[in-house]
């Protein structure tokens, strides 16, 4: 038998990233790699890179340094980039890196058994970073999902972006949308079902332009509806949406399929329609209000969340104001903020009056602590309130302590037997922080 071998995977960056991690993981073990913790003991070790924001490529660089004593002790240690900094930079991270083996980009994860063995057997050091449009042998085999997480799964329903907002990298990194077929989603959903899994995400970079290209003309509310037929999955959520395309159907979703949490994540990105014009955005910011309040009037226990960019070019006090109006309109239950980074490519990266380091920061500051407020004030309307958590695991280190979500993507904490692990139970909310609640179970 062949002599078993490990694997180390370092992942940065969004639940796309997590998700091609396990894909890599999942191939290289049918390949006898098993995956390790420790550096050390590797013989391959695999950086899976983020470029959407800040100094993406500054993070790689320094964080291949720190592999360098490791290819050392070890010459046949393989190291390989993949993910989107992998993408822009190609063969230059070839160059320099002297002890980089491989450099796979987000279409070619498939292909890294190969490339792994073409390393060892010719010495030589590879770059693949072509696109396939419209090639669903990018999407990896059903059977190959083999979550980490015991109890809740990710699976791609489709990949890419067409919408090329002004601000963004990943239209240029992760190329067009394709769509997954649905067959293929479901096998992948149904064997995870079999094997534990209770709660499933289904992501893509824009996942309410599902179907689109498909021959077998179905849109992202008619899998959802295939989904939550599946026997023995507990909830549903997915991400991300773009609220130019959030439909009808699709918020009519949220009434009528049990298994669908009631959180939505959509992101405004501004809340001045001046910036969102220059962002490329599509929609306005009374477009997106209402949406956002016909999701809310569906049902009162519907959360959401949204990513917002400050300091974006031409940004002014005004746009500004008008993006912490809008947070005070919508009440968010929680945010991601980022001030603006310049990207390589993008428009808005040559865009005039760039805004000064200094007023970012003053911005994100006054954002962040007005949404923690309003995060507190959203939690603490959960006081006395009993919802029902999807048990984790412990929290702490105490193993009386547990931790799991509610179906509106709270992180609640409460005691109970470690043998609750899986199951969903009901708990009474005592108190609610900013960042968590805490309860009994009744
Ligand atoms: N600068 C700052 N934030 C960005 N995002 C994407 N590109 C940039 C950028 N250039 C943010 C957006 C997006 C989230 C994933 O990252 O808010 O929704
Ligand atoms: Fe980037 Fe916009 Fe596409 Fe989201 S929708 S991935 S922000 S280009």
């Amino acid at each position: 038998m062949e002599q078993e071998r490990y694997l180390f995977v370092e992942t940065h960056g969004c639940q796309m990233n997590d998700s091609d991690s396990g894909k890599i993981t999942s191939l290289l073990s049918s390949y006898n790699y098993r995956t390790t913790t420790d550096i050390g003991k590797a013989d391959i070790v695999i950086l899976n890179t983020c470029s959407v924001r800040d100094k993406a490529e500054h993070k790689v660089y320094s964080y291949l340094g720190t592999l360098k004593p490791y290819k050392e002790r070890n010459p046949n240690l393989i190291i390989g980039v993949g993910g989107c900094v992998a993408q822009q930079e190609g063969e230059r991270l070839l160059k320099r890196v002297p002890y980089l083996d491989i450099v796979f980009g987000t279409h070619n994860i498939h292909k890294l058994p190969e490339l792994v063995s073409q390393v060892r057997r010719n010495k030589e050091r590879v770059s693949e970073t072509s696109f396939y449009e419209n090639n669903l042998d990018i999407f990896p085999d059903p059977a190959l999902n083999s979550s980490s997480n015991s109890l809740k799964g990710l699976v791609n329903v489709m990949l890419g972006c067409d919408n090329f907002c002004s601000y963004c990298i990943v239209p240029y990194v992760r190329g067009r949308e394709i769509s997954r077929q649905s067959s293929d989603i479901i096998k992948e959903i149904a064997g995870l079902v079999s094997r534990g899994v209770k709660e499933l995400t289904l992501i893509g970079q824009n996942v309410n332009s599902y179907g689109r290209g498909l021959h077998e003309g179905i849109d992202f509310p008619t899998l959802l509806r295939k989904v939550n037929g599946i026997d023995g999955l507990k909830r549903i959520r997915f991400m991300t949406s773009h609220p130019k395309d959030i439909s009808d159907p699709l918020i009519s979703s949220f009434g009528e399929l049990d298994k669908l949490c009631e959180h939505l994540h959509l992101p405004v990105q501004s809340g001045s329609d001046s910036v969102l014009k220059r962002m490329n955005r599509s929609y306005s910011r009374d477009g997106y209000l209402s949406r956002g309040q016909a999701l809310k009037n569906l049902s009162p226990g519907m959360a959401l969340t949204s990513d917002i960019i400050v300091g974006f070019p031409g940004e002014t006090d005004t746009d500004f104001d008008d993006t912490m109006e809008l947070v005070e309109t919508v009440r968010y239950d929680a945010i991601f903020s980022y001030k603006y980074s310049p990207r390589g490519e993008t428009k808005a990266a040559v865009m005039p009056d760039q805004v000064d380091e200094h007023l970012k920061n003053k911005r994100l500051l006054i954002l962040q602590e007005r949404q923690r407020e309003i995060s507190l004030e959203r939690n603490m309307e959960y006081e006395g309130r009993v919802v029902e958590v999807l048990v984790e695991g412990g929290s702490d280190k105490n193993h009386e302590r547990l931790s799991g979500k509610t179906r509106s993507f709270k992180t609640v904490k409460f005691d109970g037997d470690q043998g609750l692990i899986g199951e969903l139970v009901q708990v009474r909310i005592e108190k609610g922080y900013v960042n968590s609640l805490v309860g009994k179970i009744v």
